[in-house]
């Protein structure tokens, strides 16, 4: 073995953390008529006045997290210059806190001390939200100055993710000027959704409150995604690393997968990503279409491991008839070998006409190519089926299948 296994060696990044989703861009661009509703439904904010709740929705990707996390930061830096008034930002992402309780934890340990978090469970849930309105209440700088306004912004991302009727902590907390609840601070609920209809599926009452100012985020089109991605790029790369052609590629698949921001931004890291791998300075066009080609295998990867398992085993069988240069297949020959394999793993089969469904629905995902074939005259039509990507890839796709099944002969030749 050499030396050195790991040595670095040449990169057209400057600081590549600024492609990553985690980075705040220090400015938004293209979002100009959302941040002026934006900013004049946070206006009673400034003045330490009863905030608004408002709810942001649009596609993903579009920039609402970004915008949020952007004004709010400015909205706090900016009135601390005001002595009668303080305001602070909490941001909670709803994401996999699908019950009012597991919110309220939530937010009571984003506010906590990492030393003093609240346990899952233990606790009632009117013990917790309990808590909850002790750690708001507590975010007051001078909770006994009569004069002094203690605002707080409580961000929910994502917030279709969790429950939302009469019952919820949402509820609640989009009500919390109207109960007698918090003392010393006034809230006011930003909630978040990527699913466009979610507004129209709340109860009226709970629309109504947290719904108050709604402001919709539209895709970016193909121009206000090449700016995102320039002024991005300027941070990322060194000087000069991105041919020409770069951008306007990247902004392209942008705008193609739903004006998406974030698909954009991974794409370019992606093709920066290949041009460091091959030891290379400057990023060029063909190191963007193997980044889609990337993407694009990644999501089937990732689409085939949420399959009905009857779907894993045909497609398993396509792949040692495959290997055996034995595609183009039909039906029932892609059946017999499904047979075959559901027997090596002791499984009972499924009838020709559900491997056939299975196939088909394989063919949407994009793993197999499906084409419709003719008998000739007076003949009818068949399907013939085969991969659609390299066999390696499928191979490491199907690991978990393979594995409990045995492999297959015919893939002897294909090592990992
Ligand atoms: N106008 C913009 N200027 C600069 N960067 C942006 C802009 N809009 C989006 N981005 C970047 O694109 C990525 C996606 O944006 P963001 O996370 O805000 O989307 P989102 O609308 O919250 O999507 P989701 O619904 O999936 O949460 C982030 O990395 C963000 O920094
Ligand atoms: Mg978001």
């Amino acid at each position: 073995m050499p030396d050195r296994l790991f040595e670095r060696g040449k990169t057209p990044f400057a600081d590549r953390d600024a492609l990553t989703d985690q980075y705040t861009p220090g400015e938004l661009v293209g979002r100009d008529r959302e941040l002026d509703q934006y900013r004049d439904y946070l206006e009673p904010a400034v003045w330490g006045e009863d905030p608004n709740n408002i709810f942001l929705y649009g596609k993903t990707g579009v920039g609402k997290t970004a915008t949020t996390k952007y004004l709010l930061e400015h909205l706090e830096r900016d009135v601390a210059d005001y002595d009668d008034t303080n305001t602070t930002s909490v941001h909670v992402n709803c994401d996999g806190l699908s019950t009012s309780f597991r919110v309220a934890v939530a937010i009571v340990n984003e506010l906590r001390e990492p030393h003093n978090q609240l346990p899952e469970s233990g606790y009632s849930t009117s013990e917790v939200y309990s808590f909850m309105w002790d750690a708001l209440d507590n975010l007051a700088e001078n909770p006994e100055d009569p004069k002094q306004s203690n605002i707080v912004l409580l961000v929910l991302d994502e917030v279709d993710h969790t429950e939302v009727g009469e019952d919820s902590i949402l509820y609640q907390l989009s009500r919390a000027g109207e109960n007698d609840k918090l003392q010393h601070v006034r809230v006011g609920v930003i909630g978040i959704s990527n699913d466009l209809t979610f507004p129209d599926q709340l109860n009226p009452k709970v629309r109504s409150s947290l719904c108050q100012k709604k402001i919709f985020f539209d895709t970016y089109d193909a121009e206000e995604l090449q700016a995102v991605l320039r002024q991005r790029a300027e941070i990322a790369f060194k000087d000069d690393a991105l041919e020409d052609g770069v951008i306007p590629r990247c902004a392209a698949y942008g705008r193609r997968q739903s004006g998406d921001a974030r698909e954009a931004l991974d794409l370019l890291r992606a093709a920066g990503d290949r041009a460091r791998n091959q030891n290379r300075e400057t990023v060029c066009e063909d190191d963007v279409e193997y980044g889609i080609d990337r993407i694009q295998r990644e999501e089937v990867i990732e689409g085939i491991q949420t399959l009905n398992e009857h779907s894993k085993y045909a497609l398993y069988a396509l792949l040692t008839l495959n290997a055996e240069d034995d595609t183009p297949a039909r039906t029932r020959r892609i059946h017999e070998r499904y047979e075959l394999i559901c027997d090596m793993g002791g499984y009972d089969s499924l009838t020709s006409r559900r491997v056939r469904d299975f196939l088909q629905e394989l063919s949407m995902l994009g793993a197999v190519e499906m084409s419709e074939q003719n008998q000739g005259k007076g003949g009818g039509q068949y399907y013939e089926f085969d991969i659609a990507h390299p066999i390696q890839m499928l191979i490491r796709a199907l690991d978990d299948v393979i594995e409990s099944h045995g492999r297959h002969r015919s893939l002897d030749e294909h090592h990992e």
